[in-house]
């Protein structure tokens, strides 16, 4: 249903972050005792992290916003009874896939949902293997067999920026003998590094070089204990475009992670003329985090650089919208990550946007965007959308929804927001007055 007429008021709160509710969740499991996470994601991927550690032994109580850890500490992990389910989650995969690959003693098949088993996990496997892993991943692809080894330090250079590998092999590399080096192309978020940071790991990150000292496998963490997951700045992205294209908004999200390396969609949303104001600056979990008043906006084109694109590689398809409802044309380069994301979201972007009438022209890694200088303008036609298995897709058409006069049909809503926002709906209906 559309809420085109109708004005956008008051505050919300986003889910905790989804990047750093995997990480506190996997580090409360690696230490040894409990620890008490505040303000989880609520999401379905980070129940399959949650599913996933307890097949190896480590108790969790997932209550309202207090989620109780105990574990035995990693390396009194017991080998998991069934295949690990990590339902649509590339971030449960890859991650476990290097602390298991560095643990002798653990085998465990890893697998996923039909969207989680066409993505490419070779990018992971094989710098593992470098370092000593044994892994059986015929074409690339999960279902994964995963047998821990004792693993030795290695030198890895990453094709891509990817944070999931990233942290798969910092984490490989905390529980192998001798130092592991890790060279990113561009910076990827750093969640990774700031809790291993905090818990008193010997990691030097300089840029985009990151080394870690090994501590082999029987290394014994502590545990992470308190620990406050800020909101998730991916969720906010879908409330300040839904405001910013708006004809009538005046809202504030609270209470998100201002995290240098995963607001770029704020930049690139203020250089269009998005009128934004940050404000109750503060620090949550070691990260920076702020509310952002968004009001609409009149909005005009703007290029986007691929240095730029791992600091906003989830927000593209909402930030393609707000292209779509700018003055002009505006083209975005390196974008070759999102043909592997939950869908091959460059297709799915331009699919959407051409059922919303507007023009695109897209090549391989690039996506250009004719603006219909506002959302008014888009397309008033009832049409049926399938998001498949993309959460973030159909978050993006449900902001179309509410902010134009189009009357998108969503098929399989429900089941796609369920990965990272299951309230969505409600929690943008009370914006709406
Ligand atoms: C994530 C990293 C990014 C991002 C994903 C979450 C993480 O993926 O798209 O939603 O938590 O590390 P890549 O590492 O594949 O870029």
């Amino acid at each position: 249903m559309s809420h085109y007429r109708t004005r956008m008021r008051g505050h919300l709160t986003v889910p905790g972050d989804k990047s750093i509710s995997h990480r506190a969740l996997l580090f409360a499991g690696i230490g040894a005792g409990s620890s008490t996470l505040v303000g989880l994601g609520t999401g379905a991927d980070i129940r399959s992290t949650a599913a996933c550690l307890r097949q190896f032994g480590v108790t969790i109580t997932i209550g309202d916003d207090v989620t109780q850890v105990e574990s035995p500490g990693f390396a009194l992990w017991r080998a998991p009874a069934s295949t690990l389910d990590c339902g649509n989650s590339g971030t449960t995969m890859r991650l476990l896939l290097g602390l298991i690959a560095a643990h002798p003693g653990l085998t465990a098949e890893l697998d996923g949902d039909p969207s989680l088993r066409k993505r490419p996990m070779a990018r992971v496997t094989q710098p593992l293997m470098a370092m000593g892993a044994l892994i059986q991943a015929p074409d690339g692809r999960p279902p994964l067999m995963v047998t821990g080894q004792p693993l030795c330090g290695a030198v890895h250079v990453l094709p891509v920026a990817s944070a999931q590998v990233k942290s798969a092999l910092l984490l490989a590399g905390l529980f192998a003998d001798g130092e592991t080096v890790v060279v990113e192309p561009l910076p990827s978020r750093d969640h990774t590094e700031r809790m291993l940071l905090g818990l008193g790991v010997r990691l030097d990150s300089r840029g985009t070089r990151h080394t870690i000292q090994g501590r082999g496998p029987r290394t014994v963490l502590p545990a992470l204990g308190s620990f406050a997951v800020p909101g998730d700045p991916s969720s906010a992205a879908f409330a300040i475009v839904a405001a910013v294209l708006h004809h009538d908004a005046d809202i504030t999200v609270r209470g998100f992670s201002h995290n240098p390396t995963r607001v770029g969609f704020l930049r690139v949303l203020q250089r269009m003329g998005a009128r934004l104001e940050t404000s109750a600056e503060t620090d949550v979990g070691g990260e920076p985090v702020a509310d952002v008043r968004a009001r609409t906006s009149t909005l005009t084109a703007t290029d986007l650089d691929p240095s730029e694109v791992p600091s906003l590689i989830d927000e593209l398809p909402i930030l393609s919208l707000a292209a779509a409802a700018a003055e002009g044309t505006s083209h975005f380069h390196g974008l070759a990550e999102l043909r592997v994301k939950e869908s091959d979201r460059l297709a799915a972007i331009a699919r959407l946007l051409s059922l919303l009438g507007v023009e695109t022209h897209s090549g391989a890694d690039w996506l250009e965007i004719v603006g219909r200088g506002g959302a008014a303008h888009l397309a008033a036609a009832t049409v049926s959308f399938l998001p498949g298995l993309d959460h973030r897709m159909a978050m993006t058409a449900a902001v179309a929804n509410l902010t134009s006069p189009s009357a998108l049909e969503i098929s399989g809503f429900v089941e796609a927001v369920a990965s990272s926002w299951p309230n969505f709906s409600a929690a943008m209906a009370q914006l709406v007055q």
